[in-house]
């Protein structure tokens, strides 16, 4: 397991943690790779009922690390396995999933919470997706989930025009479920997972499977996506996007 990502069981509940906070939670191919063995592991793992996605006090998720797409988009290369790996393991995971939002969650720190059961965030957390002004699309199924779960008009505005949402309008589009103070996100998540875990576990997962359905459909949109993700990780927009980023501050 890689330091970046700490994962740690307290009675039914897994916490994954991001911890790359100097980059923002970026994340790099081990990091999705430990990720999505934390939520593999967990689902296997009878004694565990519940896990819990957080990251830094000051940050959620930066992303994807830029410098990596910037190598993929030279590389010929499409989204690596790991984030494959990591995001189907978000789509098929039966256990549910609780997350922990502080600070900025961009790109694939918001598109994974459409894949949570339940979201805490703290007053001042910001949701963002600006892939198309990366020259890329929208990924982890986020093209067929976001609609479906806030309408055309706002997944429009946050998926394709990149708009962010704060924490109330995140709200109101349904993609958490309550607004905190900063330092009352943790122990709000934690107990919102102890109370799911503490639920008769075959309701729990019957329920959740019949509000969910078979996960093959988000499956083949998180593979659709993926191709046109590799053909857009080529285009002159987006590598012109990461340099520009890359490059910014030197
Ligand atoms: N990939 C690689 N490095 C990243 C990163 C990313 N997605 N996000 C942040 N970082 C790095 C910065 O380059 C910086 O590194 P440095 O200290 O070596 O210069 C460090 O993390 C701190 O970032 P900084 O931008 O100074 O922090 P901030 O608080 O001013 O801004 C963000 C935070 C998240 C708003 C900003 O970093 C950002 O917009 N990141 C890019 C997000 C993005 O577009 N992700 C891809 C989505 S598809």
């Amino acid at each position: 397991m890689s330091e970046l990502v700490l994962i740690t069981d307290d009675g039914p509940v897994r916490t994954i943690r991001m911890n790359r906070p100097e980059k923002k939670n970026a994340l790099t191919m081990a990091m999705y790779d430990a990720m999505a063995a934390g939520i593999e592991s967990a689902d296997k793992d009878p004694a565990l009922r519940c896990v819990l996605i957080a990251g830094a006090p000051t940050v959620f998720c930066a992303g994807n690390d830029i410098g990596d797409f910037l190598q993929a988009a030279m590389g010929g290369a499409g989204l690596g396995m790991p984030i494959l790996r990591f995001l189907y393991a978000l789509a098929r995971c039966e256990k549910p999933l609780v997350a922990a939002v502080q600070g900025n969650a961009v790109g694939v720190g918001t598109t994974m919470l459409m894949h949570c059961d339940h979201v805490v965030a703290s007053h001042e957390a910001r949701f963002s997706t600006p892939f198309v002004s990366l020259g890329l699309v929208p990924e982890a199924a986020s093209s067929l989930i976001a609609p479906r779960l806030m309408g055309q008009a706002r997944a429009f505005s946050l998926l394709v025009m990149g708009k962010p949402l704060n924490a109330d309008a995140a709200k109101a589009a349904g993609l958490i479920n309550t607004v905190v103070a900063p330092d009352a996100v943790e122990a709000e998540a934690m107990k919102a997972a102890r109370e799911i875990a503490g639920l008769p576990p075959q309701a729990v997962l019957a329920s959740r499977r019949l509000m969910r359905g078979a996960p093959d459909e988000i499956v083949a949109r998180i593979d659709a996506e993926a191709d046109q993700f590799k053909t857009r990780l080529q285009s002159a927009e987006a590598r012109a996007a990461f340099e520009a980023f890359m490059m910014r501050k030197r």
